[in-house]
């Protein structure tokens, strides 16, 4: 049984496996789920008794009282989430998030967690906030019609492609500033030194690759431009996925939220854009890239100076395309 803090000034609440004879907070489950049909579709009472049977259900309690569960199957290699539901009352406390995490530690010998969500679900906007990545979308099967998206939330396991040897002296991660200098439609001037790192001179030196942050902030910034964002997501297609794991990635984005905080005072996790900065940083550096670069000066004068290696346990630069010469770097972590 794992015991959580419920979120900011929230109260502590438990995750464990539902057992099957545990009919009372079963019924619970059975009511909570009832009661989010509209987006979750409804499930007979006998699938949620099967669920609990094969231990395929995790509860939250909070003095024993079910505020909020996850329904799974394991199939293949995979973890896929079929519901995760929390009570009205106790939502955006982080509920949610605990019981994602808590199948990624559970099952963390699979590939990743998979599922299914309705484009036009307002919790189609929490998945990439809870470390999945969009893989793509298929036509619902309702008679309205609709759009689902199939996320992944990685666990970082090698592939074939990943294992497979690189001879590049330098693996870089780029933010999407640089990306888009090198793929975006508009050719700004500036672009011209970050297209500099696909001088043909350096291929072989240098491998160049993206992290699923990336994807998910092309997803969200270029949605008032779908052909902007249909050329960005095509252009990322033609990089080799790395496999990072979204639970080690977490974990790193707040020790380095937490180490900037108390050595430069400055809070990274006020903002949505600085939160994905950190996010971008922790993924590259749990996929094992020692070099992140970006056009942010923000980004790097609030971390250059700061050397944050031991903290994130591993060594790493950031390094800056500038509109000046010389790059400029520090350790990131
Ligand atoms: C979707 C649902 C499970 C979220 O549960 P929750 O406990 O409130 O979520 P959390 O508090 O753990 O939030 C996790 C993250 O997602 C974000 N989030 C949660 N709900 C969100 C929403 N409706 N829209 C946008 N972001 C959302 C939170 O802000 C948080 O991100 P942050 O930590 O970066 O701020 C809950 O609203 C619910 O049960 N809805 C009905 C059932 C449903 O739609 N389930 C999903 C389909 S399977």
């Amino acid at each position: 049984m794992a015991t959580r803090n419920g979120g900011d000034g929230g109260r502590l609440f438990q995750v464990q496996v539902l057992a099957s004879s545990e009919g009372r907070l079963l019924d619970q489950v059975i009511a909570l789920g009832n009661n989010a049909s509209q987006t979750l579709g409804f499930l007979p009472a006998s699938v949620f008794r099967q669920a609990a049977h094969d231990q395929r259900l995790l509860v939250a309690l909070q003095d024993e009282r079910v505020i909020g569960y996850t329904f799974f199957g394991l199939p293949r290699q995979e973890v896929r989430l079929a519901h995760l539901c929390v009570d009205p009352a106790f939502r955006r406390q982080g509920v949610a998030r605990r019981l994602v995490q808590e199948l990624s530690e559970r099952y963390h010998d699979r590939i990743g967690i998979i599922l299914k969500c309705r484009e036009d679900y307002a919790a189609h906007k929490m998945w990439p906030r809870l470390g999945f990545q969009r893989v793509k979308e298929v036509r619902g099967r309702a008679k309205t019609p609709s759009t689902l998206v199939v996320w992944f939330r990685d666990h970082g396991h090698p592939t074939l492609v990943s294992v497979a040897e690189t001879n590049a002296l330098l693996r870089v991660a780029l933010d999407l500033n640089v990306f888009v200098d090198l793929h975006g439609a508009q050719s700004r001037p500036e672009a011209q030194e970050s297209k500099a790192l696909t001088a043909d001179w350096l291929s072989g030196q240098l491998e160049l690759r993206i992290m699923p942050e990336l994807l998910r902030e092309i997803d969200l910034l270029s949605r008032s431009n779908p052909t902007e964002r249909k050329r960005q997501l095509l252009a990322a297609g033609s990089y080799q996925p790395l496999p990072v794991d979204a639970s080690t990635a977490e974990k790193k984005a707040q020790q380095l939220t937490d180490y900037v905080r108390e050595h430069q005072g400055i809070d990274l996790s006020s903002t949505a854009a600085d939160r994905s900065d950190i996010q971008h940083l922790a993924e590259a550096a749990t996929a094992g890239l020692h070099y992140f670069v970006t056009r942010d000066e923000g980004l790097i004068s609030s971390l250059s100076s700061t050397s944050l290696a031991a903290n994130a346990g591993r060594s790493s630069c950031v390094a800056c395309v500038r509109s000046r010469p010389q790059p400029r770097s520090g350790n990131v972590g």
